[in-house]
């Protein structure tokens, strides 16, 4: 018979080596909506295909928010989930806490340096190496708008000034539409309001008032007509808009219930999952005032330092998998970006997916690729929720007049 210490050898050693065959890895995002979800649900895939147990660990909300917040307890606990949804300056401050993993090894054998724009691969590196996959490249300055819609009050052609979009929103104002529809988080109401300050003061502008947070800048007549504009846009949105979600905003303009969008192209991910079609059903355009300037959101995964030698292998196959082609491609084409690694063949995108490329390689020529502040891609967190919260105050309080706007915007950038 054999000694109950044999048997508890013989089951840890049992334990150890199908854990050393098929690792675990839990991945902390936010992505829950149908687009996301679908999206998420063929990454799960790929890792499962290599042998390895996915573990999810979804936080929703719209943007991360919610997400971060979680993240942070769980790693202050010393419990961090090996991989999680960060992106742009907060890599870096999480690199700086000595809290995420060195990936140079699948780097370098993967060759992430050569597949990767230069200004991408510098944002996934702390100090020379390597603690972020990158995912895909957003794009965030685009108007979605129901062809249908349109049609049926008139408006012909997609508006390419701000002049035109509020001519355009009148006759669907008119019509018995709601011109656009708007969910209530800061982050969408700053997916606005960045577009607009594009829109209205061009890319130099956007940098200088937005990434820089120069005084002079922020508090000059091209920012007051922006806050007219973005109040103005606000008049076109219905008063139930206060706290929903973004994609139930999309959906209202899958359904012909609304015209315009202004969101990000995860909203294409929503089009895509009622099994619509670009051109057909719905058109992708940039915001007004925007078609030669591209506002970039590209999402990563930080991976944090693990201890366990089964976890630390998964965790590695992870990153792999993100940058392989096969993930590249069929994420993508769910969640409405494109993809971050170069050269890709583009064969299966849409055309949306194909002007969103063509436009990132002609704006960052022109030097009108610029990153998104609402989707904390050029701002340290902080500043970056002081502005947010300047901004949403103005949008959802008509009494604050727009030279106060104006200050208090600036106020909050000038604190960092
Ligand atoms: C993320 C997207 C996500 C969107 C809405 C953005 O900040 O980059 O991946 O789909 O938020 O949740």
């Amino acid at each position: 018979m054999l000694k109950l210490s044999h048997v508890a050898t013989a089951v840890a050693l049992a334990v150890a080596g199908s854990a050393a065959m098929a690792g675990e890895v839990e991945v902390l995002h936010w992505w829950t909506s149908g687009g996301e979800a679908k999206s998420v649900g063929e990454l799960k895939k790929i890792m499962q295909t290599k042998g390895n147990t996915w573990k999810d660990f979804a936080v929703a909300g719209g943007g991360g928010d919610n997400a971060m917040t979680v993240l942070k307890s769980r790693v202050v606990a010393g419990n961090p989930p090996a991989a999680a949804q960060i992106k742009g300056p907060a890599i870096q401050e999480w690199a700086a806490e000595g809290v995420l993993a060195n990936l140079d090894p699948v780097a370098k054998a993967e060759k992430w340096d050569s597949l990767l724009p230069k200004v991408v691969a510098d944002g996934m590196k702390y100090k020379g190496n390597y603690v972020a996959a990158p995912v895909n490249v957003h794009r965030v300055n685009w108007m979605w708008a129901n062809e249908a819609v349109l049609k049926k009050s008139g408006v012909t052609g997609v508006p390419m000034t701000w002049d035109e979009f509020f001519a355009a929103a009148d006759k669907i104002k008119k019509a018995g539409f709601i011109p656009v529809a708007h969910g209530g988080q800061n982050w969408q109401d700053f997916t606005t309001f960045e577009s607009v300050v594009l829109g209205v003061g061009g890319p130099k502008f956007y940098q200088d008032a937005l990434i820089k947070l120069d005084q002079k800048a922020l508090t000059s007549p091209t920012m007051t007509k922006s806050l007219e504009t973005f109040r103005k846009v606000k008049g076109y949105t219905d008063a139930a808009s206060p706290g929903r979600d973004w994609n139930l905003a999309t959906a209202m303009v899958i359904q012909e219930k609304a015209a315009f969008q202004f969101m990000g192209d995860w909203a294409k991910g929503e089009f895509t999952a009622a099994g619509k079609v670009p051109g057909k059903d719905y058109i992708c355009a940039a915001a007004p005032g925007t078609a030669n300037a591209y506002t970039f959101n590209v999402d990563s995964f930080a991976m944090f330092k693990l201890k366990d030698a089964a976890a630390q292998k998964a965790q590695a196959d992870l990153a792999a998998a993100i940058m392989g082609t096969e993930f590249q491609e069929v994420f993508n084409l769910n969640k409405g970006s494109i993809p971050v690694r170069l050269n890709m063949d583009m064969a299966k995108f849409d055309d949306c997916a194909k002007l969103s490329s063509k436009d990132f390689v002609a704006s960052s020529k022109a030097g009108a690729l610029l990153p998104s502040i609402a989707h904390g891609m050029a701002v340290k967190p902080a500043a970056e929720g002081a502005i947010k919260d300047a901004v949403s105050q103005f949008w959802n309080d008509d009494k604050i007049s727009v030279a106060d706007g104006v200050k208090s915007i600036a106020k909050a950038a000038a604190i960092q």
